[in-house]
């Protein structure tokens, strides 16, 4: 067994989506090509209502899969397809948008504001007209499995003979809650044909060698099959999350993700026509 290295440890930079919102892009189009499949991470969190109530009014997606992982706050969400309600700290919507949705994710009003992830997933060529899929997870349905050091919470994928809520979705991806102790260890499978980073929600970790990796950084881990993390004196909270590698070209028209130009511009049409979704 080998444990994977840190190849690039990145922090992202101040970036505003949706009507307005302040977020922290941590990856985008400039890293997708390393973290394939993965193709977007943005922190949004803020105890400033200013930065979050504008939220994520109607918007198409087609392609790809958004994962909505929230930590703090509340936010009210609606779909094409029908699905609606308002999801709380520890909650996850794996959305895969396929051949067409059109959502809105709004912020609420929360005392200890609203603070959480979102990932872009991009979808193979042969699924990306799929029938569009939602899946919302509440915090109660994840297993969280003791760790010596900590705790596992496995949202998707299998750890510890646990298995996360969210199923059947293309490639297989793990997504790992962990929460380590002050000082606390823990190695995790990672196989090595796939693309594994994590993400610092809280405390630090204390690699091998060079500086801890700090709250809010994300790091991607490279060359190996296992992954080995040591927080830091304040302990840990992180998100670990694999899947395999596409190695597709990719054809990027902001929430729309395709193969090519010439599939992003009948998206495109087809938003302006009115013929964009295919289910609702
Ligand atoms: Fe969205």
């Amino acid at each position: 067994m080998a444990i994977r290295e840190a190849a690039l440890v990145i922090y992202g930079k101040t970036a505003y989506d949706g009507a307005g919102v302040r977020l922290r892009r941590v990856f985008s189009r400039d890293e997708a090509g390393r973290f394939d499949p993965f193709l977007l991470l943005d922190a949004f969190g803020s105890d400033d209502p200013q930065d979050y109530l504008p939220g994520f009014p109607m918007h198409p997606h087609r392609g790809i899969e958004t994962v909505t992982w929230l930590l703090e706050g509340s936010v009210r969400h609606g779909d094409s397809l029908g699905n609606g309600g308002v999801i709380g700290p520890g909650d996850l919507q794996w959305m895969s948008a396929g051949s067409g949705i059109i959502h809105e994710e709004m912020p609420q009003r929360s005392p200890h504001g609203v603070h959480g992830l979102q990932l872009w997933v991009n979808l193979p060529a042969r699924e990306k007209m799929r029938r569009p899929a939602y899946r919302g997870v509440t915090a109660g349905e994840v297993p969280a499995v003791p760790a010596g050091s900590g705790t596992v919470r496995v949202l998707a994928g299998e750890w510890g003979g646990a298995r996360g809520p969210v199923v059947g979705v293309s490639g297989g991806p793990v997504y790992l809650d962990v929460e380590l102790k002050p000082g606390g260890e823990l190695t995790l499978p990672a196989p090595a044909d796939r693309t594994a980073f994590c993400y610092l929600v809280s405390g630090a970790l204390e690699p091998e060698s060079g500086k801890p990796w700090a709250e809010g950084s994300c790091v991607l881990l490279e060359n190996g099959d296992e992954a080995a993390f040591r927080a830091g004196p304040a302990g840990a909270r992180f998100a670990f999350v694999h899947a395999p590698p596409l190695r597709e070209p990719i054809a990027w028209g902001g929430p729309i993700v395709m193969n090519t130009r010439e599939e992003l511009e009948t998206a495109f049409r087809e938003l302006d026509e009115g013929t964009f979704l295919r289910e609702s």
